[in-house]
């Protein structure tokens, strides 16, 4: 489907179907709010009212605002596309809201359809957005930018909704080197051998029993003069079975989503380096399968993890904070960044404390936690902090390593994998460092906003939000 912007008036577009957005007080005024009246339509936040007639789709809507609008394009696109109308079009409302649009449509679109022997192709095959008295070249750039964001979006979720057998670590580092080719990115590749020699043991560990060798994927984009350097670190746990400590059966399915926050990464580099950002950003991701086996890592073993930190393993179940001690710890070592983040699917206990449909947020600078709240509120990305404190800290003691994989009590979940991780921040990087778990975020099972079944993407609209912003 293709979407363009048209530097017409609304009326000159040769359309099939006109799309309006509606809201409660401007239902009343309509020059259709009798028919409308009739049909039961209420102009209700993400309901629909087709006018077959008049050759009118009405999307309700709360308010013209971006989050309405997103929603709105999203329940929009999935009436369109079970016509079999081909094209439509709609005003551009604000310059404010083009964004959310565009990121409505693309989102709300998206299927996932490669398993599917016959999938159903919808006829809608264009869109277009009258500019009416809009200037092009206002628009012209939001309207780029905002397609560069929500297909990297697409991108990430066409990867993570990809089945276990397709991708393990090592076709996830064929991703990878696909991306950097594509996007000409640097690009390296480490196998196990070589993690071996970084004495990375807990990575390591995790992905013993595999038979896919794991792998640490480093992708940078450099551009000539950039501003800031920016790590960024993902969980690629491509699945999660939970190890020796294995998962209930209803648990371990959709644990394909472990590797969301790999995915994130990977989908946040390709789009920096589309939207040309003079910035450098270097993706750092653990890629494992952590599975069971004669030679699994087992709860009671102790590893000696990169930084020489020693961790007492208690539950073969949280390992992606096993993979990204190592990650992150040799990350640091290969860049001096100005800001290091990092997206792992990482607790369950996020998805208690905050639901399914916010980012967990953890870190020690409240600057930055503030900044980065602001880029949620842009994005769309619901996000919120998650404090740390040293009473949940002293929960990871263990009595004959230097920290517990897992805390001894079972409340503050989220924060206590986010102070673990903590451990192998280095001191100089303290208040550089931000943890989101998109462990509610990144995968659904029932459509919400602009997401649909499968993957979502969290973490793309929000840092590529952040990054854009950096100065
Ligand atoms: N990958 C899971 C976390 C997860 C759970 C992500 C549900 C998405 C949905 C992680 O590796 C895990 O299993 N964590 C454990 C930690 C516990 C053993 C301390 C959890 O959350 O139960
Ligand atoms: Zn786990
Ligand atoms: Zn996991």
């Amino acid at each position: 489907m293709n979407i363009k912007l048209v530097d017409k008036k609304i009326a000159d577009i040769d359309s099939d179907i006109l799309i309006e957005f509606l809201t409660k007080d401007e239902l009343a005024e309509c020059e259709h709010s009798d028919i409308l009246q009739k049909a039961g339509f209420k102009a209700e936040q993400d309901t629909t009212c087709f006018l077959y007639e008049k050759g009118i789709l009405f999307c309700g809507v709360d308010s013209k605002k971006s989050d309405d609008l997103r929603s709105a394009a999203s329940c929009m696109i999935k009436m369109l596309k079970s016509s079999n109308y081909k094209s439509a079009k709609m005003s551009v409302i604000s310059k404010s809201t083009l964004s959310a649009l565009v990121e409505g449509i693309i989102l709300g679109g998206y299927e996932f359809n490669e398993y599917k022997s016959e999938p159903k192709k919808a006829a809608l095959e264009e869109i277009s957005f009258a500019l009416n008295d809009f200037k092009l070249d206002e628009l012209e750039t939001i309207f780029n930018e905002a397609l560069i964001i929500a297909n990297a979006t697409c991108y990430t979720r066409d990867i993570v909704n990809r089945a276990p057998q397709e991708i393990n670590p090592q076709t996830l580092a064929h991703a990878a080197q696909s991306l950097a080719y594509e996007n000409s990115l640097l690009c390296n590749i480490l196998q196990e051998d070589d993690l071996a020699k970084e004495n990375m043991n807990a990575m390591l560990a995790v992905g013993r029993a595999s038979v896919h060798g794991s792998a640490l994927i480093h992708l940078a984009y450099k551009p000539q003069k950039a501003k800031k350097v920016v790590t960024l670190v993902g969980k690629g746990l491509t699945y999660d079975s939970g190890g020796l400590s294995l998962k209930a059966p209803t648990s371990m399915v959709t644990m394909k989503m472990d590797k969301a926050g790999a995915c994130a990464v990977l989908g946040i580099i390709k789009a920096v380096s589309e939207l040309k950002l003079d910035i450098e950003v270097h993706a750092f991701i653990g890629a494992v399968e952590n599975m069971v086996g004669g030679n699994a890592y087992k709860p009671d073993d102790v590893l000696v993890s990169r930084s020489k930190t020693t961790i007492e393993v208690r539950n073969t179940d949280a390992e992606g904070r096993l993979v990204l001690a190592d990650v992150l710890d040799y990350a640091q070592d290969k860049v001096k960044a100005d800001y290091i983040f990092d997206f792992a699917t990482l607790t369950g206990a996020c998805m208690i404390a905050l639901g399914q449909y916010t980012t967990g947020l953890m870190g020690h600078s409240h600057k930055l936690k503030h900044d980065i709240s602001r880029a949620g509120s842009d994005s769309g990305e619901m996000i919120s902090s998650l404090p740390f404190n040293r009473h949940l800290k002293k929960l990871l003691k263990s009595e004959i390593a230097d920290i517990s994989n897992t805390a001894s009590k079972p409340y503050g979940g989220a924060i206590t994998a986010g102070m673990f991780l903590d451990k192998f921040i280095k001191e100089e990087n303290k208040n550089k460092w931000i943890h989101f778990d998109i462990a509610g975020t990144a995968y659904t099972e029932s459509p919400w906003d602009c997401n649909v079944y499968g993957a979502t993407g969290a973490g793309v609209r929000l840092m590529c939000e952040f990054l854009r912003e950096v100065k």
